[in-house]
This record gives structure tokens, sequence and C-alpha cells, in this order.
């Protein structure tokens, strides 16, 4: 039986790769794709709408400043404001968020590492064409930061290469570059690198074909233990604890 079943997958499968549809129905690949990530996060997220932590969903409308209260949040539930960290940025553009985190923490030691082409998109992402949201350099009146200017593709191993990321600093590790390619990316290249009550920030979460589907592949893949630690905006930002 199991060798009847085995034979006639085979063969249909031969029958399908013969007929190439993908040459004709090609235009349906990215709305399936699509409607299997809307299932797949929102299965996701009746199991994790946790009510005990910071969570608003569900709310009609989105307020996109509300991710630094979410920020806010996970400084205080984290004690993160005079802790020694490295934080890391992908996706930095005019620098909001950087800066909102180089001024929330306050320890000399603490590092400051943000990765941004400063090219803007390398592909387009929804409404948003190649090359949106480019942006100077940021000058910031810091010492503890550090920009790397690139495709994280082309900048990120070099970086790995030249700092210690096991050095016992709690890591912030901040995806707010909206791309699946460009996250799902940053978080393969940085698992070896994850250590116990590290933090994830998403600032797009819930983009069914981008950084949710990062995300799910990603823990998927590298059997990644996490912790939900808030969500504001029915998940548009969201921030996870690693459990090692
Ligand atoms: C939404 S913006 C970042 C906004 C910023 N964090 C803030 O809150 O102000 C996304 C940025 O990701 C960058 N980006 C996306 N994919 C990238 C990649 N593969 N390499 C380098 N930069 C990338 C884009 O250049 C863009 O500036």
């Amino acid at each position: 039986m199991k060798n009847f079943i085995i034979n006639i997958n085979s063969f249909l499968k031969g029958v399908i790769l013969f007929l190439r549809p993908g040459v004709f129905l090609n235009f349906l690949s990215n709305p399936l794709l699509f409607a299997s990530n809307v299932l797949k996060l929102t299965k996701w997220i009746s199991v994790h709408n946790d009510k005990n932590i910071l969570n608003d969903f569900y709310r009609p409308v989105r307020n996109y400043a509300d991710r630094y209260k979410l920020f806010n949040y996970i400084i205080k539930q984290e004690k993160l404001e005079t802790e020694v960290i490295n934080y890391l940025e992908f996706g930095v553009s005019k620098a909001d968020s950087f800066k909102w985190w180089l001024k929330a923490n306050s320890n000399t030691d603490s590092r400051f590492y943000g990765f941004d082409t400063f090219e803007g998109l390398p592909e387009k992402w929804g409404t948003y064409k190649k090359g949106d949201m480019s942006a100077l350099v940021p000058d910031l009146n810091e010492t503890r930061h550090d920009f790397f200017k690139g495709l994280f593709q082309d900048t990120l191993y070099e970086f790995i290469k030249t700092h210690d990321l096991n050095e016992g600093k709690r890591k912030i590790i901040h995806l707010d570059a909206d791309l699946f390619s460009s996250t799902i990316f940053v978080l393969s290249s940085l698992a070896p690198y994850l250590n116990n009550n590290d933090i994830l920030l998403f600032d797009e979460f819930n983009v069914p074909n981008h950084e949710f589907y990062a995300f799910k592949i990603f823990t998927d893949t590298f059997y990644i233990k996490y912790e939900l630690l808030g969500a504001v905006n029915n998940f548009y930002q969201v921030a996870f604890k690693i459990v090692k």
C-alpha cells in the first residue's frame, strides 16, 4: 500500500512538472502565498493573544507612534535603562527608532549598531518602490554608535567577524527592514549568536508575506523558542525574548 501511494505520488508529480503550470499560472503564486500566510498569521495570533502583557489586539485603527509605548514597556519590564546592551538595528533610514534607543539606555558601555543601505529599500515592498526611504547617514552627537552602510547581505558577515556577539551583553535586535528577504537574511545570520534573554523587535510583524513569513520560517527552521513580551497595533510591532 505504502509503495502504491509513493508510486502514484511520484507519477502525479511528474505530470505536474511536465505540464509546467507555473508558466501560465504564476500570477497566482503571490496571492496563494499571501492566503497561506494569512492563515498562519491568524492562527499564530490566536495562540499568542496574551492579555497579561502589553497587547492592544483588537483595535480598529493603527497608531504608528504607539510603537514607543511598546519600547517603553520593554525597557521597564526588562530593566534596560541602565543595563549594558548591544543594540543592533536593521533598517535605520532617518534613525527615528535608533535615536530613541540611544536615548533610552544610558549605560556608557552599551553599543548601538545601525545597518542600512541608506539608499532605500533594495526591492519594492507593497506600495513602496525600490529606493524609497533613502536617507543621509545620520550624524549623531554620540560616541556609542556605529553605522554600517550597504546591503545587510554585504555588511553583516564582516560585522559578525569583527565584533564579539557572545561577550555576555544582552542583544536587542530591532528588525525594521520591512522586506521578507532582508529579515530572513538577518535572522538566519544571527541565529548562532542568539542567547537566552536576547530581545527581538519587529516593526511590521503582521505583514503576512514579509516580516511574519520570515519570523515563521526562521523559528520553525532553527527551532527557536521565544516568549512574547508585548505587541501593539494588532501585532504590527512586536517584542520577543529568546528562551534557551
Ligand atoms: C522602515 S525603514 C527603517 C525605519 C527606521 N527604523 C525608523 O524607525 O525610523 C526600512 C529601511 O530598511 C532598509 N533596508 C531594507 N532592506 C535592506 C537590506 N537588505 N540592506 C540594507 N538596508 C535595508 C531600507 O534602506 C530602509 O531605510
